[in-house]
């Protein structure tokens, strides 16, 4: 335009600033706009019909989250991704997106509670049907599979909150032989293990380990090319999009995200070894120690071992309680994955939609406590735990 704009003008339509070609940023900008324009109507309508490449409304497809999506696919070994707003949107989407009114899917006694309640509320409403199983039945599982129809396994490894590792090649064979699409969520390993392994969509928490600071929520399904578009059309539906400056955020978080998490488990390994050795500490879960349960399943499928433990105080429920309340750095709070430090309480270990059969299978029990470790000096953190560990023998 040649003639001067006036200043109402001038603020709805500032000057387009170009680079130079071969000026790029190091960073790729954040394309915070909801909305992108064309030339020509035939130029909107050849790009709606997917015959051209481009932009068009952000709830759909936007740069900056589309970067986001092929850095996760890559890192997970997968086609393609979508991201949605938080992890429990990454965790609803395979099972909104996929799932019609009589549907069979099986999950987890120990699968994170919000999985478990999202089947037994709003899918159930729906008329979606589910079996909870211990991880680990495997014949239980056939079980199932071999009576009914069975459209979708959903698990994860290790679990939260008491880290039992699902035998993975095990699950997926049940699942292809069976048909039943296999869903993993793969927030606590992270998304550089079980790539190995034919699941068909994995699902993350970016609000963890990908942003790592704890400032964004966000959420990913990983899988084949077709079954992302099919969920990225029920996502644009939902609506439940991740926002652009969200993606920056994961997207920054990622670049550090391997040192982060190799740093975070050494922490977490040598701490959960040193506490089980501690009075006033009955037992110390972390599957990288010689005294999990299932330490040979761990070793076999993951190269590392997490970032989180769970420690049982040998004075139940009055210690743990005393313990995470005496923790200096380790944050009382949710979540896990961060620089940070952070402490799950009793109340946030104990489930409240669990039967106590069921309960007793999770293997939760009063006097548990989940620690997060975050990015601090490790000595600090020995230190800490030491004088907790303290005040909660006294
Ligand atoms: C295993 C797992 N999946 C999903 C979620 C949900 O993630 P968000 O808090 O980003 O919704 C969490 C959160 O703690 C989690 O631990």
């Amino acid at each position: 335009m040649s003639t001067p704009r006036k200043p109402r003008t001038l603020v709805t339509h500032p000057p387009a600033i170009e680079l130079p070609p071969g000026n790029r940023p190091l960073v790729a900008p954040i394309y915070q706009s909801v909305k992108f324009e064309t030339e020509t109507v035939d130029d909107l309508l050849a790009m709606l019909r997917g015959e051209v490449k481009g932009f068009f409304y952000s709830r759909g497809k936007n740069p900056t989250t589309r970067q986001l999506e092929l850095t996760l696919a890559g890192l997970q070994g997968r086609e393609d991704a979508v991201v949605v707003g938080s992890g429990m949107a990454a965790v609803s989407l395979p099972l909104y997106g996929l799932l019609s009114a009589g549907d069979h899917v099986v999950s987890f006694i120990e699968s994170y509670a919000p999985t478990r309640q999202a089947l037994k509320g709003p899918l159930t409403r729906y008329g979606v049907t589910h079996t909870l199983l211990p991880v680990g039945d495997h014949a239980a599982l056939e079980a199932v599979l071999a009576s009914r129809p069975v459209k979708l396994v959903q698990f994860e490894s290790p679990t939260n909150p008491m880290l039992r590792i699902a035998d993975v090649e095990r699950l997926c064979a049940l699942c292809r032989q069976y048909g039943a699409l296999s869903v993993m969520d793969n927030t606590f390993a992270g998304f550089h293990q079980y790539g190995q392994y034919p699941v068909d969509l994995f699902v993350h928490s970016l609000t963890k380990y990908a942003s790592g600071h704890g400032d964004v929520l966000a959420g990913a399904v990983i899988g084949s090319a077709a079954m992302v578009q099919k969920l990225r059309s029920e996502s644009v539906l939902i609506g439940c999009t991740l926002d652009p400056h969200a993606a920056f955020l994961v997207q920054r978080g990622l670049k550090t995200y391997f040192v982060r998490y190799q740093a975070q488990c050494r922490t977490a390994h040598e701490l959960s070894a040193w506490l089980e050795q501690q009075a006033g500490v009955s037992r110390v879960l972390y599957p990288g120690l010689a005294s999990h349960p299932q330490q040979a399943l761990a070793a076999a499928q993951q190269q590392e071992f997490g970032t989180l433990n769970c420690v049982e105080l040998a004075g139940g429920l009055a210690a743990a309680t005393r313990f995470a309340e005496a923790l200096e750095l380790f944050a009382m709070t949710a979540s896990l994955g961060s620089v940070d430090s952070l402490v799950n309480p009793p109340p946030f270990m104990k489930p409240m939609d669990l039967t106590p059969e069921q309960l007793a299978i999770s293997g939760i029990t009063p006097g548990m406590v989940r620690l997060s470790f975050g990015l601090e000096d490790i000595e600090d953190l020995r230190a800490d735990l030491a004088q907790a560990l303290a005040v909660a023998s006294g």
